[in-house]
């Protein structure tokens, strides 16, 4: 059975985390017949927790330079769960050094660059993957088919939005999130990728949008040591404060290729709303709406349902749907975060060993990157921008 070296890059970070897991334990629940994962390396710049991070995968070296892992040629598979700024450098190199790449969204901070890694990997034939994980909850595969067998007739409308509230406090600390030179793309790249990923996978290609960013909180203090959830608590009044450099909050208008129109907005100022993502979609002949909160249930409309009895039914994914069925064998029981990126981990190593790209590959982070390029032109132009199509 084929084992895929893979090599973790920020593995101490939440990402890094996560992808490890899901490494390891995706055989356990979707099977080992397309391959098994191996935890060549894991790579962290100060691994503070160098113990622990060698006990998390036995027999995997604990490296301090991404380029160590980039150029051993033991390692199959580099797997990036770095900040954003690094993303594009870091494939690039793997690339050509002849790895297949995992990578984190946003694929990289412009679409030129997300086309250069695209193209190399073409040529050099080899797999992709961004870590666009949230549609591959089976939910979303049901919302797929209901579109694609025509069920809900035309698509007219999505209307998305992704709202959490990390920095809703305006004296949450700094982060690498809020430095326009280590995320340039800000909210737009961070959470609006994962709308884009729906928008994408559900409807078809934007052409054209109109985008409005806003900073919100200008400035934050600097805090050592705060992650993603710190809190403003231990502020002492004797912090230096950082300027915020990039958008916090976005509203967005788009044409798709398909004639399709969307509204779309995201924010991570939402104050009070942990994590909310959720979408609609109208059809001619019905609607599909999902919330995060009920991550397991999608909501249909049909014009089909005999008059008088029209209304939203609620249908729950559960082990009707094979992916489902191999965690859990009740419905309700609900798969949550972690399942999706077990799934996506599982279906990485199937790509690679079945040499099959699988949704999404860099072709797809491209067209992301497209889209926040886009937003990002749009709100310094105030004015609608047109995306070049396919090809
Ligand atoms: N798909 C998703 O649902 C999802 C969720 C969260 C984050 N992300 C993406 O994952 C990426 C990482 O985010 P995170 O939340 O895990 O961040 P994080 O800050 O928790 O982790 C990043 C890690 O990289 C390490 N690092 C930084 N520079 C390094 C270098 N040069 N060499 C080695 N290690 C280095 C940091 O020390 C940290 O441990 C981001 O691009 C983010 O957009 C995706």
């Amino acid at each position: 059975m084929p084992s895929v070296r893979v090599a973790i890059l920020g593995a101490s970070g939440w990402m890094g985390k996560v992808h490890t897991m899901a490494f390891q334990t995706f055989p356990h629940f979707l099977g080992a017949g397309d391959g098994t994962a191996q935890i060549a390396a894991l790579v962290q710049k100060t691994p503070a927790d160098a113990a622990d991070l060698a006990a998390r995968a036995p027999g995997a070296r604990v490296l301090t330079d991404w380029r160590d892992a980039v150029n051993d040629p033991e390692i199959d598979l580099i797997d990036i769960c770095l900040p954003d700024n690094l993303h594009y450098p870091v494939a690039k190199a793997a690339l050509l050094a002849g790895k297949h790449v995992y990578c984190e969204k946003p694929l990289a901070d412009t679409a030129a660059e997300a086309k250069e890694l695209a193209d190399i990997a073409r040529a050099k034939g080899l797999i992709t993957r961004v870590g666009h994980g949230f549609p591959r909850n089976p939910v979303h595969d049901l919302a797929k088919e209901i579109i694609s067998s025509g069920e809900i007739g035309e698509l007219r409308l999505f209307k998305g939005c992704q709202h959490v509230d990390m920095f809703g406090d305006p004296s949450a600390p700094f982060m690498w999130r809020a430095d326009g030179k280590l995320a340039p793309t800000g909210i737009v790249g961070d959470t609006g990728t994962h709308v884009f990923s729906f928008m994408e996978f559900l409807v078809g290609r934007v052409k054209s949008l109109v985008a409005d960013n806003m900073i919100v909180t200008p400035r934050r203090p600097v805090l050592s040591g705060s992650a993603l959830g710190s809190s403003a608590e231990a502020l002492t009044g004797n912090e230096e404060w950082a300027d915020v450099t990039n958008p916090d909050a976005t509203h967005m208008m788009c044409r798709f290729e398909n004639g399709a129109s969307g509204i779309v907005d995201f924010s991570r100022v939402a104050t009070g709303r942990k994590f909310r993502q959720a979408y609609e979609i109208y059809g001619t002949k019905g609607s599909l709406v999902y919330d995060y909160d009920e991550m397991n249930r999608l909501r249909l409309y049909s014009n089909d349902d005999r008059a008088g009895r029209r209304g939203f039914r609620a249908i729950d994914v559960g082990p009707d749907h094979p992916t489902f069925r191999a965690f859990l064998p009740l419905p309700n029981l609900s798969l949550g975060y972690n399942e999706t990126k077990i799934i996506e981990a599982a279906e990485v190593i199937r790509s690679i060993t079945r040499g099959t790209p699988m949704w999404p590959t860099f072709d797809t982070g491209h067209h992301i990157c497209q889209i926040v390029d886009a937003c990002m032109e749009s709100a310094r132009r105030g004015s609608w921008v047109d995306i070049a199509p396919a090809g």
